[in-house]
């Protein structure tokens, strides 16, 4: 999740590049850049690092022009660096561009351009849009965008420039925003509202497959046929900070409601062409690599922890491979048995979690072979472990993560498929059903959001316990300890998950009248036993609020209350249940006038022991 700007007009193009991507820094920091054209040439100045090393970089000689680009990145492919950084050129510095989003075809494309004698600098995808630009240009710029257009796949908001055409931007979008603000004698371009909020409030909001060519006094919109688009005109009313969390109240909520495109982003890619097996060319793996190790350890912190007893159960259900799941601060000092045939996944959505860090250098120092599943790219875990995946979730800004933990389940259960193909432990049509299961998740998450309200109602309801049960087994366990941690950080209820079956060994005493328990009951092949103890806590009068797949109209005769998510292969159903445990946290946290995205006590990465 990238932040770009774009400014035609009178004025320095600079002063509002620079101040519009202070605003969506929020979208990605890890580098910086613009692009203005003055006169002659189009020149661009970017870094690595925060926006200030980028004012820094140019305070004693700011590029002087009225039309430019701006670009703050979230890194995807390619480490933060200079030559990463965005803007990106084509060989002669006329064609410019900034992306926000995932060019999947790009290595083709590479490869085409290279040997049609391109030189690129960077690692990046983005690069290659430049490159092809300059390859298919006839002197019609906005044809030769539409040209660029037809060649790319995936997804992305686009904003061009062109040295022989110096008094236009071309934009452009495809699943990832764009808006064009409408000035006075100039206009502006962002990839978010906050960006432009100080200079205009009227708006017109980009949809996938439109492009605009945009003049200080002229904006012409067509779709992908090439014909005209009439828009109107949006009159944005937030204040800045509401426009931050696109219209959300809290980043959170924001980020709960982001989880359908990171899950399909952290897919793109990795799902073959033919849409029946997994493909991981960051890892290469073979069937003579996996047997030599005779234990996989899973090592993280808090949510990622939670995320990793789950990819344990993938890793052993689907690739046949024992699987140890540590929390870091305990692992690492436990004189944990570590060879050469150890494989060690550390699992961490900011990469800089120092238990997790610790855990990882331990284990290479003893001979571990060690992968990382990250959210930011170039992070410390990134570049210490021999090899990544990562989740692209896009910046998780909110203390309690949500985005993260959904991503990292959807990328070891492709984790698992992947090794599953290898060591043939799957046959290839199960693999095929499990892929074709896998893609319906992002649709299945937006259904799941898309009636919040019972789930207020409950919040509102139970907001003010001060004890709250989560149970299950199997699977239901481990999303139980997700959503009870939830509800701990930023509501401040004491919430405990306990496996359903573990009750009666002791916990069961504190199950008295009106005690609120959330019962998991979503896996089939331990259902009657969790019914079993769904009943026990309902004969102590608690009050019983059941997750369920749609499918289950068993339950609702037991509990409470039922919240229902879509049906699908029990090993994908946590991705989805845990979905409305964020929701009643996040709403139980509302009621009680908690700081959702700041919770006292807690950071959002955790770099001391
Ligand atoms: C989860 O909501 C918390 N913010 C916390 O437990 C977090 O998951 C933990 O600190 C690990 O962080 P990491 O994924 O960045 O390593």
């Amino acid at each position: 999740m990238c932040g770009i700007v774009g400014y035609v007009g009178d004025k320095q193009a600079a002063d509002f590049l620079t101040e519009g991507l202070s605003k969506l820094e929020y979208r990605g920091y890890d580098s910086a850049g613009i692009a203005v054209y003055d006169g002659e040439k189009i020149r661009v100045e970017k870094c690595v690092g925060r926006l200030a090393a980028l004012r820094d970089k140019i305070k004693d000689d700011v590029p002087q022009g009225t039309i430019g680009i701006g670009h703050t990145r979230w890194a995807t492919h390619g480490r933060p660096s200079d030559v990463n950084a965005h803007p990106h050129t084509d060989c002669s510095g006329d064609f410019v561009v900034v992306h926000n989003g995932i060019i999947e075809n790009y290595l083709t494309l590479k490869e085409e351009l290279i040997e049609k004698g391109h030189a690129f600098k960077s690692e990046t995808d983005t690069e290659v849009v430049a490159h092809l630009l300059e390859e298919v240009y006839n002197g019609d710029f906005e044809e030769s965008v539409r040209e660029v257009l037809r060649r790319i796949e995936g997804s992305y908001s686009l904003v061009f420039m062109c040295r022989q055409h110096p008094d236009e931007l071309i934009c452009t979008k495809q699943d990832n925003p764009l808006v064009i603000g409408l000035g006075d004698g100039e206009n502006f371009i962002a990839s978010d509202i906050p960006a432009i909020i100080s200079r205009t409030r009227r708006t017109y909001i980009l949809n996938d497959g439109e492009m605009a060519v945009v003049k200080k006094d002229s904006i012409v919109i067509t779709n992908r046929k090439g014909e005209l688009v009439t828009k109107k005109v949006f009159e944005v009313n937030w204040n800045a900070e509401a426009a931050e969390k696109g219209g959300f109240e809290h980043f959170m909520l924001k980020e709960i409601h982001e989880q359908p495109k990171a899950v399909r982003d952290t897919m793109s890619q990795r799902v073959a062409k033919d849409g029946k097996s997994i493909v991981m060319d960051e890892l290469k793996w073979t069937a003579d690599y996996l047997n030599d190790f005779n234990k996989i350890y899973i090592v993280a912190c808090g949510t990622a922890y939670h995320a990793g007893l789950v990819g344990k159960y993938y890793i052993e259900k689907l690739a046949r491979i024992p699987v140890e799941v540590d929390i870091a601060s305990e692992f690492r000092y436990r004189d944990p048995i570590i060879d050469e045939k150890t494989m060690l996944i550390v699992v961490s959505q900011s990469g800089e979690t120092s238990d997790t860090l610790a855990a990882l250098k331990e284990s290479k120092r003893r001979g571990a072979k060690t992968l990382a599943l990250t959210n930011v790219v170039g992070s410390s875990i990134a570049r210490e472990a021999d090899q990544v995946l990562y989740t692209w979730a896009g910046p998780e800004i909110a203390v309690a993560s949500t985005k993260a933990y959904t991503t990292q389940l959807i990328l070891f259960f492709m984790l698992s498929l992947y090794m599953a193909e290898i060591l043939g432990t799957l046959p290839k049509e199960r693999i095929a059903e499990l892929v074709a299961e896998l893609q319906k998740v992002p649709a299945q998450i937006s259904e799941t959001l898309s009636d919040v309200e019972p789930i207020k109602t409950f919040a509102k309801q139970y907001g003010f316990n001060e004890d709250v049960f989560y149970i299950g087994r199997s699977l239901d366990y481990d999303v139980a300890l997700e959503g009870a941690l939830k509800l701990k950080e930023i509501s401040y209820i004491h919430a405990e998950a306990y496996a359903a079956g573990e009750l009666k060994h002791g916990t069961l005493a504190l199950i008295v009248e009106g005690v609120p328990v959330i019962a998991l009951a979503t896996q089939k092949s331990v259902y009657e036993k969790t019914l079993s103890n769904i009943k026990e806590v309902k004969a102590r009068d608690a009050v019983v609020i059941g997750i369920a797949a749609e499918g289950d109209d068993e339950l609702e005769k037991y509990v409470d209350h039922v919240m229902k998510v879509p049906e699908t292969d029990e090993l994908l159903i946590p991705i989805l249940a845990v979905v409305p445990l964020q929701l009643l946290a996040y709403y139980a946290a509302i009621t009680r006038g908690c700081d959702v995205d700041k919770p006292r006590n807690l950071a959002k990465s955790v770099t001391v022991e």
